[in-house]
């Protein structure tokens, strides 16, 4: 029998909680963490709360080398009745055991590993922001242990659960940004880990992303990696446009990462009855639209920013200003209706909310 009850530690030095106005993306940690190990005799074993602390590893521990790894990223919120909320966790959980498949990790027990993250939420219930725009940010994730420098999938692995009170993404709040489309880099390829949520997709894109900064934008654009041509995701993002009244997103191929969010804004759109499709759009197509005119509203979509409106692209030395640098209509009905359901100061009509 796998060793599935979990231990509680409680850590008894708890620390202050932040400031709630003063709160930056995933800078401070609660005073728990959930861990559990993986070993091919055992399966996954020992889940545990203990105190939020260093964790030693061997320098031989295979994810500092070839980096095996994946992770997932979600939120809880106190909802109206004051009790924790989340968002579509099953739906993170699914695709941590994707992810986990393309990186040869083993698959984890959704179940049981939502039921342990409920449990951390109830001890962790008074670090969870309450302010506007505030929640805490859920960050799973595992790692290869095992020292070896072999170049082949680790014998066992850590999955630990760590959570961050978070304050808007961007500091500045829902803003349209400027974004560069990157001509040379590219994030992820046909037949690559794109589609997984793991780092090295998202290290791969810093050089891109520093050259971008340095340019004043906020992000880069990712083009497809094999013709350069179709527009896949902003920044860490999905990425949505709405051209003479359809919203259109890159449909999902196997570089682009399947967003909780995305899903939700294609489900939303549609109860609406609000033309959405999921297609190829070219950076050619998405010019001309500009050209006549009829490229209405731009914004990436993700956990972290939820929607994150896009007032300018910088495309070779053209720059197409999008809906006069404000923020569209649509875009802040998004978002609103989105972090609306997510608090629970809205109705919830979909069934996304888990208490
Ligand atoms: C998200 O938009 O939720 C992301 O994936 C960004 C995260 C890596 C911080």
């Amino acid at each position: 029998m796998i060793e599935t009850k979990l231990d509680i530690q409680e850590n008894p030095n708890k620390k202050a909680k932040p400031d709630p106005d003063k709160l930056q993306f995933g800078k401070t940690f609660t005073d728990h963490m959930f861990t559990m190990e993986y070993t091919r005799d055992k399966g996954w074993f020992q889940p545990q709360i203990v105190p939020y602390a260093p964790i030693t590893l061997e320098p031989a521990a295979m994810i500092f080398h070839y980096g095996q790894s994946v992770f997932e990223g979600l939120k809880a919120y106190i909802n109206t009745q004051g009790d924790v909320q989340l968002f579509r966790p099953e739906e993170n959980l699914k695709r941590l055991n994707r992810s986990n498949a393309r990186l040869s990790i083993p698959p984890v027990s959704e179940e049981l590993l939502l039921e342990y993250l409920k449990e951390l939420l109830s001890l962790e219930k008074d670090w969870i922001p309450r302010a506007e725009g505030t929640s805490l940010y859920i960050r799973p994730f595992i790692i290869a242990t095992e020292p070896s420098l072999s170049v082949a999938p680790s014998k066992s692995y850590k999955l630990m659960i760590v959570l961050a009170p978070v304050g808007s993404y961007y500091p500045e709040g829902i803003h349209p940004v400027s974004i560069q489309v990157e001509g040379h880099f590219t994030r992820a390829v046909r037949g690559g880990t794109g589609t997984a949520k793991t780092g090295g997709n998202y290290s791969g894109g810093y050089n891109a992303q520093e050259k971008a900064a340095d340019q004043g934008h906020a992000q880069v654009m990712w083009l497809d990696g094999v013709e350069k041509k179709y527009i896949e995701e902003v920044g860490s993002m999905n990425v949505f446009f709405k051209i003479d009244g359809q919203v259109i997103t890159p449909e999902l191929n196997d570089s682009i990462l399947e967003g909780v969010t995305r899903k939700s804004i294609i489900e939303l759109l549609k109860d609406w009855n609000v033309d959405v499709v999921e297609r190829k759009i070219s950076m050619q197509e998405l010019h001309q639209a500009y050209k006549d005119g009829i490229l209405e509203e731009a914004f990436g979509a993700g956990t972290a920013a939820v929607v994150s409106p896009i007032g300018e692209l910088s495309w070779d030395d053209e720059t197409l200003i999008i809906n006069g640098r404000q923020t569209g209509e649509l875009t802040k009905s998004l978002y609103t209706t989105l972090t609306g359901i997510q608090t629970g100061k809205l109705p919830d009509p979909f069934n996304w909310t888990v208490q």
